[in-house]
């Protein structure tokens, strides 16, 4: 299949692709990559035991189809650039050939290192080439990269360095977050002290922070790469071999590493790019993510190389050195395709407009926005402010575990409703479920989101635990994938997301698992008990409150809040810090023990009224205490 250019070949691909889904992929797969050898069979799927496997037999390579590839037909086309933190600090181009030679060279340096195929390799870098060509690297030798976002706070780092028993750690002194400094490698001294796995630790030198390097075990990244060669046979890869893990929050517990396969995942973060984003050659793409979430993983670095485009990534935050930063770069670079969260659209649309007027915008083609629900007055702000009315705007919902985008307009081809994600992408069959756990057939529905078929970039397992992976996402709805979101479809068959139905909160775009805050909550020696609900915030999407109960006789002192705060940056990261708290005198729970969350989301944002039927809750009567240190007054 080529590429879908008008509505009746949207049909018809999605046609195709529910009814003989073997033919689709197999099509398209054979159609664009390098394989070594070829798939005996496209696909089979067992939703039971939560078993899928894609292009089984094949062999491949991922950084031969996102470098090799190119060499002959676009070499010396620039693969990416980089935009540091500073304005004035010089960017950096690299071409597919120089991108090329930097991935294997960083690949001869991880070898040498004693590294090789399914050894695990943990990222704790800032946004700089080092990481691309990190990922690229460990992909190259056919070791399994596990990026941890940069925000984490040591605990977090350790917990899944831990998890994953990685050999290798690779960092760097500090990373640069618009005027301050993260001291990177202190963090990860912290965590390497509870993490016996982590035989060497690679230090790229940015931010000249004053360090302390652990002999025999830290090495600076320039000393190691000095004279090594330029070129690295790749490792050949099963399909179905692990290309990365990558941890997201659940409803309970731990967080989740997320295991994606070779095959599956090149041929759908390429195919959904293509579609989606309708890419044409000579386009400078940006998606502002960070390479530590998913969306950097698959439409900065996977997606966009795969295809052959010039990729942006870009160093430092939206608010530096002024709120106008994206958009002088945008002009700076001459900007096609800007991808980005509706937290920041939300946050740069309360800026002075001026900041705005002085970049033109005129070279922008498509917007995208991914990550949570966007608001109507958001997506009007996205589209007359910046796509000054021209640019389609791709709403993509997806997830770490789908690996790719599943449900978007694809730009310029199929229409646009604002705040709705629209449709599924060819191959992709959503349904929506009634609460008896059966499919809504009716056109227009609200329900729980699943899907129906399998795809190729689904995650495969969690690394450590696939019971865990089959009970989260195969046990609500046997035979269907459940997201854990809610969805609505109008005549039209558009879905728009309406959220999470499970204790996950999406803050700024982040996932975080209520119980995980909970956790460290109760960590504090005077807490007996917490519960943490997210309520909605303006600029946020949504924002975390925190009920606390108090050790009988126990006052809350004055500095409680501050320390309760300082607690969860140090055990999860700054990004699950709550910003609310109220101490209560206990929390309501149903027979089973369980907190009834749905009234305290209802509290949390700030009404008191219409609570719904609480007379199956065990204490009633404090439901209204609740309410009285809110200030609020209650009624059911
Ligand atoms: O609730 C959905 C929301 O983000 C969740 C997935 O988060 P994560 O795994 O961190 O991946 C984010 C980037 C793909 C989903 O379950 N979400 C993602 N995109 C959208 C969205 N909600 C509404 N609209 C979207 N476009």
């Amino acid at each position: 299949m080529t590429r879908i250019q008008n509505t009746v070949d949207y049909f018809e691909a999605y046609e195709a692709g529910k009814l003989n889904p073997e033919g689709f992929w197999g099509r398209y797969a054979s159609h664009e990559f390098t394989w070594r050898a070829p798939w005996h069979n496209v696909y089979s799927a067992d939703f039971e035991q939560a078993r899928f496997r894609w292009f089984e037999g094949a062999q491949l390579n991922i950084t031969e189809n996102c470098l090799d590839r190119h060499l002959h037909t676009r070499g010396d086309q620039i693969a990416v650039i980089w935009e540091p933190n500073d304005p004035i600090e010089e960017p950096i181009k690299l071409s597919y050939r120089e991108l090329y030679h930097r991935v294997c060279q960083t690949a001869n340096v991880l070898k040498r290192l004693g590294a090789s195929k399914g050894d695990r390799i943990c990222l704790y870098m800032p946004m700089i080439p080092e990481l691309l060509i990190s990922v690229l690297a460990c992909a190259r030798i056919g070791a399994i990269h596990s990026v941890v976002f940069a925000g984490f706070s040591s605990r977090s780092l350790a917990d899944r360095i831990n998890d994953a028993g990685c050999s290798i750690l690779i960092t760097a002194d500090g990373s640069f977050r618009g005027d301050k400094i993260v001291p990177l490698k202190d963090i990860a001294d912290q965590a390497l002290e509870a993490c016996n796995s982590v035989r060497k630790s690679i230090v790229v030198k940015r931010t000249e922070t004053e360090i302390q390097m652990v002999e025999g075990r830290d090495v600076w990244w320039h000393d190691l790469h000095t004279g090594v060669a330029e070129i690295c046979d790749a490792e050949v890869m099963d399909s179905e071999d692990p290309l990365f893990i990558l941890y997201t929050s659940g409803s309970t517990g731990r967080p989740k590493g997320m295991v994606h396969t070779c095959g599956g995942y090149m041929v759908y973060t390429c195919y959904s790019f293509e579609q989606v984003f309708q890419y044409r050659d000579g386009e400078i793409y940006w998606c502002t993510a960070d390479i530590g979430w998913i969306t950097g993983h698959s439409y900065i670095v996977y997606g966009p190389l795969l295809y052959g485009a010039t990729t942006m990534l870009f160093e430092g935050v939206p608010s530096y050195p002024d709120m106008g930063r994206f958009w002088q770069i945008v002009d700076k670079y001459e900007v096609n395709i800007f991808y980005t969260a509706p937290t920041a659209i939300r946050a740069l649309a309360q800026c002075d407009p001026k900041l705005i007027e002085r970049s033109s915008l005129r070279s922008l083609r498509v917007l995208g926005t991914v990550g949570e629900p966007i608001n109507l007055e958001a997506w009007e702000w996205y589209n007359d402010v910046i796509g000054k009315g021209q640019c389609p705007i791709v709403d993509t919902w997806w997830q770490t575990e789908t690996g790719g985008i599943m449900i978007s307009p694809l730009a310029g081809i199929t229409h646009l409703k604002p705040t709705f994600a629209t449709l599924p992408l060819p191959g992709i069959v959503p349904v929506l479920m009634d609460e008896h756990g059966n499919e809504i057939h009716e056109r227009i529905a609200e329900g729980k989101l699943c899907i129906k078929q399998p795809w190729p970039s689904m995650a495969r397992t969690i690394y450590g635990d696939h019971q865990r992976f089959i009970d989260t996402y195969f046990a609500h709805f046997p035979g269907y994938y459940f997201t854990g979101d809610g969805a609505r479809r109008d005549l039209d068959g558009f879905y728009r997301i309406t959220g999470r139905v499970d204790d996950v909160v999406i803050v700024s775009g982040h996932n975080l698992g209520t119980a995980e805050i909970e956790n460290a909550l109760d960590e504090h020696e005077q807490v007996a008990e917490s519960a943490v609900v997210g309520y909605p915030h303006p600029i946020k999407g949504n924002a975390i409150c925190a009920f606390i109960v108090m050790d009988s006789n126990i006052q809350a002192g004055s500095t409680l809040e501050q320390e309760l705060l300082d607690l969860v940056s140090t055990i999860i990261g700054p990004i699950a810090k709550p910003d609310k708290f109220y101490i209560v005198p206990g929390l309501h729970k149903t027979r089973s023990g369980k907190i009834m969350r749905r009234i305290l989301r209802k509290l949390a944002s700030g009404d008191g009224q219409d609570l719904g039927d609480i007379s199956t809750l065990l204490n009633p009567e404090i439901v209204e205490s609740i309410g009285q240190s809110m200030g609020l007054t209650t009624s059911a």
